[in-house]
């Protein structure tokens, strides 16, 4: 019984020596983290030193335990780095070191090692997982009849099993469209798409290729990306189809020296129509519009104006259509017709007036 208080006693004193060192010579790094595929990445350990030690030499190892990088404690200029590897930040305290570009091949767990004289090795782990972005170009806008190309990026493909490209129409029902999977090799495009959807073979970089475009293609797509071990990930972008407008003018007599002129445009979205005589910039009016919703997601505007019948005569009065897709107005003229009339009439009088002079001069030379 009197030995009884020997074993506690060296079994708290290893405890306190133990923990003396632990506090005096401690490595810590994070455990995990992710790095961006592409961009620049650094992984950092902090060590404490306690009074009566010093740093000698810093290591890091990759992943296969090679020395990617080292330098002496009191020479960290003369540190020796692999191409992708360089010294970001240096102290008696601290050791961090920059990936220039991560990548796949980066993955795994890094190790610091510290020479500590004289307590030994102390080093810390890091184990670094490489992420990458689904990148779709933006939201799109493209005229009906026209071809469009939907890219989708993605830096991390060799995780990748497959791809999908879903479309979200506007009642919000989710459809896929086409797919790839790396062992098939050929891209399977779903029936309702089949014609005029092709998809390219590749998973780093995506296409979708919509040939022509229909208003039927509008709305979101997402491109969905299996990977291992992450699970999907994905980026959406919409798809707008304008279809433009081709206005047309129509005009009647309504009472004794006023014509009413209509002016239609079909087109998605609708179009505004404005009035113009011309040489002047005023715009004409009142018009009243009325819109009609056609079966095919086109709109169509008939503007009807009331005019004097001889500023129809003297003037060419134009209906121009104005449309989001469009840079400048499209424009037709109502009386463009009747102006060739007048110059049809014009030239035929003038050509009746020469050969009737020819006729005159003739018959005057040689009298019948
Ligand atoms: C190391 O210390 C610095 C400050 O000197 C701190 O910003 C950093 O978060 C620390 N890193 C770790 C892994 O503890
Ligand atoms: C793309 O369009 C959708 C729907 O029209 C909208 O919610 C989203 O904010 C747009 N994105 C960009 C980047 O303009
Ligand atoms: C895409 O992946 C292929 C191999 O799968 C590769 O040859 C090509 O260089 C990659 N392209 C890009 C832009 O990363
Ligand atoms: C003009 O449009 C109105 C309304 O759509 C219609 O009632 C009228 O008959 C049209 N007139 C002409 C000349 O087309
Ligand atoms: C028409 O009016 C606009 C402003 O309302 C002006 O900027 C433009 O120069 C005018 N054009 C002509 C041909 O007068």
């Amino acid at each position: 019984m009197s030995f009884g208080w020997c074993p506690c006693f060296y079994v708290w004193l290893f405890l306190l020596l133990f923990s003396r060192l632990q506090v005096s010579c401690k490595v810590s790094a994070p455990s995990h983290l992710q790095a961006i595929a592409g961009q620049p990445f650094m992984i950092g350990c902090n060590i404490t030193i306690g009074t009566g030690q010093s740093l000698s030499q810093v290591r890091w190892l990759d992943a296969r335990d090679r020395t990617i990088l080292s330098y002496l404690a009191d020479e960290p200029a003369k540190a020796t780095e692999s191409k992708r590897v360089e010294l970001a930040t240096f102290h008696s305290h601290t050791s961090a070191i920059r990936i220039k570009k991560a990548a796949t091949q980066d993955e795994g767990c890094y190790r610091c090692i510290f020479d500590v004289y004289p307590t030994g090795q102390q080093e810390g782990r890091t184990c670094l997982s490489v992420l990458a972005r689904v990148v779709l170009e933006g939201n799109k806008t493209v005229v009906s009849g026209k071809d469009a190309t939907l890219t989708c990026h993605y830096a991390l493909a060799e995780k990748a099993e497959q791809v999908l490209w879903k479309k979200t129409a506007e009642q919000g029902d989710t459809t896929t469209v086409a797919s790839y999977i790396k062992q098939d090799h050929v891209p399977r495009v779903e029936d309702p798409f089949r014609g005029h959807v092709t998809l390219s073979r590749s998973l780093n970089r995506t296409q979708l290729y919509l040939r022509p475009v229909s208003t039927e293609d509008e709305g979101c797509y997402t491109c969905e990306f299996h990977t291992y071990p992450e699970g999907s990930i994905s980026a959406t972008a919409c798809l707008s189809v304008y279809v433009l407008p081709k206005p047309e003018v129509t005009h009647v007599i309504v009472s004794p020296g006023v014509v009413e002129v209509n002016c239609t445009a079909v087109s998605r979205p609708a179009s505004r129509i404005s009035w113009n005589v011309e040489g002047d910039n005023d715009t004409m009016g009142p018009s009243v519009s009325s819109y009609f919703e056609q079966g095919d997601g086109t709109t169509m505007v008939v503007s009807s104006i009331l005019v004097q019948e001889r500023l129809l005569v003297d003037k060419t009065v134009v209906c121009r259509a104005h449309h989001q897709g469009l840079k400048a107005a499209v424009s037709v003229a109502v009386n463009k017709v009747k102006r060739s009339h007048i110059i049809l009439v014009i030239m035929m009088f003038i050509v009746a007036v020469l050969l009737l002079c020819l006729c005159v001069c003739v018959n005057k030379r040689s009298p019948c």
